[in-house]
This record gives C-alpha cells, sequence and structure tokens, in this order.
C-alpha cells in the first residue's frame, strides 16, 4: 500500500531521488516552475515516448507534427484566445491580491467551482461577491468589480522599434496543428478520416498556480486534432475516450484512481461543444481528484475561424500588426471551398471537418504514474520502498553489478553495461553491498537487476533479479539481451 498521504510526501520523494526540483531554487526558486532531475527526464520522456507510439506509430489514420512555439498573431485572433482566453480576476482592496472569481469561497458555505480549469468569460456579467472571503488576507466581500485578466505570455519579437512585433507564446499546441492542416493534406497521403499529433510545451500566465506540478504556467502537452467528418463526430468522442483511458491502464494505472469527468457547461472553453476529462485519484488526504487530460468535441470552429483569420490578413498589415486594433473578417458566404475545407472524393463532397481533441498534460500523468507506482513493503524487518513502474517507462530498465570489486568481476560487468547500454537505458554500479545496490534500483523502479558474482567466470552466466517478486533465476551472457528484450517487450 502506498503511503504517499500528503502533498508534501510526495515533492520530498521527487526531490529525494532526483525525479522533480523546484526551479533556480539555488535562488530561492522560482514560483509555479519545475525542473525534471536525471530519473524525472527518463521518467517523462518515456511516458511521452509510449503516447506517441500509442497515438502515432501504432496507427495508421494518425501523422505527427512538431510546431513552433511562437506563431503569427493572427492564429490567437482566429483562434479566439486573444480575445476569450482570460479569467475573471476580482482584486482585495485591502491587500491587493488578485483572485479569480471562480475560485473566491463564500463565508458562509465555503464553496467555490473547484473543477473548473478556466470559465468562459461573459463580458458585462455582474457577480454579487459581498460574502466571498479573500484567501490571503481573510477580508469578505471588500473586492473590486471582476475584470479579464489575460492568460497568454507576450514577448517581443525584432531587434528595431519599427518592425518589432508582439508574440503570444502558445496557449496550446493544438493551434500550430490546424494551421498546418491544409500542408499536411497536400504533402501526405491522408484521408478523413484522420489525425495530427503533437507534444511540445504550451505557456499560460495563471492567476491561481496550484500546488506542485498540478497547474503551471509553463507545461508539456501531448494533443491530438482527430479530423472527421460532421455527423460522425459523436462516434469518434467515444473512440477517443475509450482508446484514452485504456493508455493509462495499460501503463499501470490502477483502475480505481481513474474516471471520467464530463465537463459542466459553463465549463466548457469557447471552442468547444463537448468535453471530458480523464481525471486521476491522487492519495492525498480522503483522495483529490485532479485531470490528466481532457478530450473535447471542438467542432468545425477552429478551421472556420483561420479561414476567417486568412481573410484578415490584408487588414492586419494595416494596423501594423496591432491586434487590439484589428476586427476579424466575416466568414465567406462559400466558406465551404475556403483552404482548410475537405474535398471527399468518394463521397464528392466539400465540407470542414469536425475535430475530436483528446488533450492530455504529460507532467501531470508524469506525477500519476509516480504515485500510483509507490509502494512500501516489509522485508525481512525492513521497509523495502518501491515504485513498481511498468517496464515502458521505468526510467532505468536495467542495472548492472559486479557482486565484488575483484577477480574480473567489474571487467565482465562493465562489458554487459556496453553491450546492452544501446538498447535500454541501464546504469553501471559497484559500490556498496550488493543489497544497498538492489534496494537503489528498487527506489528508482527499475524492473531487471544483473549480478556478476563468482560463479559467472566459470558457466558465463548471471543472476537475474526481477523486482517485483525479488525472484533470482541465472540466465547465459550471451541470452541476456533477448531474455530482457522479452521480459520488457521492447
Ligand atoms: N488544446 C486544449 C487545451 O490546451 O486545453
Amino acid at each position: 500500500m502506498a503511503k504517499l498521504t500528503k502533498l508534501d510526501d510526495i515533492v520530498s520523494l521527487c526531490k529525494r531521488r532526483g525525479f522533480i526540483f523546484q526551479s533556480s531554487e539555488i535562488y530561492g526558486g522560482l514560483a509555479s516552475c519545475y525542473d525534471y532531475g536525471p530519473l524525472g527526464v527518463e521518467l517523462k520522456n518515456n511516458v511521452k515516448k509510449a503516447w506517441w507510439k500509442n497515438v502515432v506509430q501504432m496507427r495508421d489514420d494518425v501523422v505527427g507534427l512538431d510546431c513552433s512555439i511562437l506563431m503569427h498573431p493572427l492564429v490567437w485572433k482566429a483562434s479566439g484566445h486573444a480575445d476569450h482566453f482570460a479569467d475573471l480576476v476580482a482584486e482585495c482592496k485591502k491587500c491587493n491580491t488578485r483572485t479569480r472569481v471562480d475560485h473566491l469561497k463564500d463565508k458562509a458555505t465555503d464553496s467555490a467551482q473547484e473543477h473548473t480549469e478556466h470559465v468562459a468569460i461573459a463580458p458585462g456579467a455582474t457577480q454579487d461577491l459581498s460574502k466571498k472571503v479573500c484567501p490571503s488576507c481573510g477580508a469578505t466581500g471588500n473586492f473590486t468589480q471582476p475584470m479579464p485578466f489575460k492568460l497568454m505570455f507576450e514577448t517581443q519579437m525584432g531587434a528595431n522599434i519599427e518592425d518589432s512585433m508582439t508574440l503570444y507564446l502558445r496557449p496550446e499546441t493544438a493551434q500550430g496543428i490546424f494551421a498546418n492542416f491544409r500542408n499536411v493534406l497536400d504533402t501526405t497521403r491522408v484521408k478523413i478520416p484522420f489525425g495530427i499529433a503533437q507534444i511540445g510545451k504550451s505557456f499560460r500566465n495563471e492567476v491561481t498556480t496550484k500546488a506542485f506540478i498540478f497547474r503551471t504556467r509553463e507545461f508539456e502537452q501531448a494533443e491530438l486534432e482527430f479530423f472527421c467528418e460532421p455527423g460522425t463526430d459523436d462516434k469518434w468522442f467515444e473512440h477517443w475516450k475509450e482508446q484514452r483511458f485504456n493508455w493509462y491502464l495499460n501503463l499501470g494505472l490502477k483502475k480505481e484512481n481513474l474516471r471520467f469527468r464530463e465537463h459542466e457547461k459553463d465549463e466548457l472553453a469557447h471552442y468547444a461543444k463537448g468535453c471530458v476529462d480523464v481525471e486521476y485519484k491522487f492519495p492525498f488526504g480522503s483522495g483529490d481528484w485532479q485531470e490528466l487530460e481532457g478530450i473535447a468535441n471542438r467542432t468545425d470552429y477552429d478551421l472556420r475561424q483561420h479561414q476567417r483569420g486568412m481573410r484578415t490578413l490584408n487588414a492586419w498589415y494595416e494596423t501594423k500588426g496591432d491586434l487590439s486594433k484589428i476586427k476579424l473578417k466575416e466568414e465567406a458566404e462559400d466558406y465551404l471551398k475556403g483552404p482548410l475545407s475537405y474535398f471527399d472524393d468518394e463521397k464528392k463532397a466539400r465540407y470542414i471537418p469536425y475535430v475530436i481533441e483528446p488533450s492530455a498534460g504529460m507532467d501531470r500523468s508524469t506525477l500519476a504514474f509516480l504515485v500510483d507506482a509507490y509502494d512500501e513493503e516489509e522485508v525481512r524487518g525492513e521497509t523495502r520502498n518501491i515504485l513498481r513502474f511498468s517496464s515502458a517507462i521505468a526510467p532505468t530498465k536495467a542495472g548492472i553489478f559486479p557482486l565484488v570489486n575483484k577477480d574480473g568481476m567489474p571487467e565482465t560487468a562493465r562489458n554487459i553495461f556496453n553491450d546492452l547500454k544501446g538498447r535500454f537505458n541501464c546504469a553501471y554500479d559497484e559500490k556498496g553491498a550488493i543489497g544497498r545496490r538492489y534496494r537503489r534500483q528498487d527506489e528508482a523502479g527499475t524492473p531487471f537487476c544483473i549480478t556478476v558474482d563468482g560463479q559467472t567466470a566459470q558457466d558465463q552466466t548471471v543472476t537475474v533479479r526481477e523486482r517485483d517478486s525479488m525472484n533470482q533465476i541465472r540466465v547465459a551472457i550471451d541470452q541476456l539481451k533477448a531474455y530482457l528484450r522479452d521480459k520488457l517487450d521492447m
């Protein structure tokens, strides 16, 4: 049974074992920013690889893309982010702290909309904050009128004042995919239904960050935009719900810790017709359900909006690139013939495809895999700490040790390490008692340990110890690679 009952336990485990560190820690840290340590980077890379393998490599209807983080500003005008991607905040008149209005708690009831990521802003909506309490100083009902706070980070491109331009760090990777829809259609043989996938960093200047890596301002997304014929979207939505839920299960998350949660109408993003989250139950307190992934039906919204964006380009030049001065052109009457439409050869029909979007947070899921794998057990009066990672995501696949540092054992162990390291991420360790070396690998979640001992020189075999059962068998050195490939399924 995992004994991680407090968030602090997880933060400290992540730090102690080199999974996740606070960013800029030597300068006192930078709030809401985190760095992946030696084991963490391997784990997260493996989670990303497992996603790519499942969503792209194993399918014949999905291709990949890797877009730049900086994009043309009109992308964000067309996508709606420039105008709608904001949180409604109110400022406490006593301590000047700004808080998201939907996160303010009522003095009497202690209730707030805990689940929402970002709430669609209704312009001009008045809100009664008279009973709300400032989470920072405790003052009640002492707030300014709610105002929108934009979530996109701005930056400047170009050295000269005349031609420098305000750009945005992308708040989602999805728009790079929509902007390349025509490129992919023109350069590959994909036919609808098909998807385009991308993994990459996104940025949101969140008003409220959440503890640890649950909501950070810089984060990594794995997104699939799956394009389908209008009318088939509900079917594909169900397909991707099932696929994505099973991905987490197959990589080892316990079923009782996973659930779907439908979005309420008032928490839907501005582009979505429907959305369901895959949530994981973190073991703090009585269980803390957190979103790992959202699966949304984005309809034909984005492609239609980008056709409007393309029509707006000339007007944008006239405003010298000032987005605040520009109004998106109306949709063309013959928008169905626009460049982002699709002609279905078989049906002889033209339409703007609908889009189903599974959008997974790689940081949150990495943490969920870590927490779910954590275990403690009593072995001969001692506590053994283990990370029971599935072999696909384990940071290190095999630890390789000489039993003692003499009689040619280190040389043989090194040779084995050199032979295996090109195929699997391995660790060579000759320091300390063998029991301690096993424990170190258990704590890192390494599925196998290989030990060169006295018998090796006689019969060219080594012991292979399996992490979970701690069973040991002898395997011939020349069979090791095949043995591990079979056991690790790689
Ligand atoms: N693309 C969906 C999201 O970023 O939440």
